[in-house]
């Protein structure tokens, strides 16, 4: 579980990135942070593990305040998976999961045969269960986008974490693609008991795939709501001109332009 309470965060050059944010993300549910190209997503995530140091507010992970006290023993029970996957390119899928557990076992982070055998068979068993048992003496640079992403996914579970956080995961990967990786996520924090909290800018991906979604704009919640009482009609018509940003706003950075929405996928 993950509590927020009064968040902000004022970057130097005083741009407002997140403002006054409250919610509690509990676990075995799939919290969607929906919002459009610079709402303050990304900043917000980095907060819970103190990437991003908040300029004031208080985050509690299971009722334990993260401070720079208890940081690293925070960080370890805190998994992140990234937009563009993060991995060693150059390196084994095996190695790239196994360095998951690299806060123990820095020195010996590319030669697979120092791992010990409980954590070599820990990370095949992960890559087994984000199908990817065939592919674990690949390197990470040849594989797909998808499989990449997956990787990163049974890298980031290395650690047995209690809180995943996953960055716009499907923003470097196909329409198709994505809706794997995200019944994976969906799948997996019910069965690990994970508090996921999964940032989007794709208004249909959230309604399908959360089980709540926070709606921020301009670093403000201006929505938030269980997903199965909500549908694209129901956004647009109830919270009216209030969500208008999740839908249209603006689109500064290159991971498409967050007003398209694929109408296609709803009846
Ligand atoms: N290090 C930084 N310094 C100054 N402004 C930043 C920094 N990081 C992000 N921002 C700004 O904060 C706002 C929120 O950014 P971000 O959290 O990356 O949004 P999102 O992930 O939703 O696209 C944007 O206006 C962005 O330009
Ligand atoms: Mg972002």
């Amino acid at each position: 579980m993950v509590k927020f309470e009064n968040i902000s965060k004022t970057f130097p050059d005083g741009t407002v990135a997140v403002d006054e944010v409250s919610f509690t993300a509990p676990e075995k549910m799939l919290t969607v942070i929906l919002g459009p190209s610079g709402a303050g997503k990304t900043t917000l995530l980095r907060t819970v593990n103190q990437l991003v140091h908040p300029t004031s507010g208080k985050i509690d992970i299971d009722g334990v305040e993260v401070t720079t006290r208890n940081l690293k023993i925070i960080r370890t029970g805190v998994g992140m998976i990234f937009q563009q996957f993060n991995l060693v390119g150059n390196l084994s899928v095996l190695l790239n999961v196994l360095s998951g557990s690299l806060g123990t076992h820095q020195e010996w982070w590319s030669n697979l045969y120092l791992f010990p055998k409980t954590y070599r068979l820990r990370a095949l068993d992960l890559l087994d269960r984000v199908g990817l048992i065939d592919k674990v003496y690949k390197r990470a640079d040849e594989l797909s986008g998808g499989e990449q992403q997956r990787v990163g996914i049974a890298r980031a579970l290395m650690q047995e974490p209690k809180v995943l956080l996953a960055d716009e995961p499907v923003a470097s990967v196909d329409p198709m693609t994505s809706q794997g990786i995200l019944t994976l996520l969906k799948e997996l924090c019910r069965e690990k008991n994970l508090t996921v909290l999964c940032s989007l800018h794709q208004v249909d991906l959230a309604l399908q795939f959360s089980d709540r979604i926070i709606g921020i704009t301009d670093g403000k919640i201006i929505l938030d709501e269980k997903s199965s009482i909500l549908d694209m009609e129901k956004l647009k018509n109830i919270y009216n001109t209030k969500t208008q940003g999740l839908f249209f706003g603006p689109a500064t950075e290159s991971i498409g332009d967050p007003a398209v929405i694929n109408w296609d996928h709803m009846n």
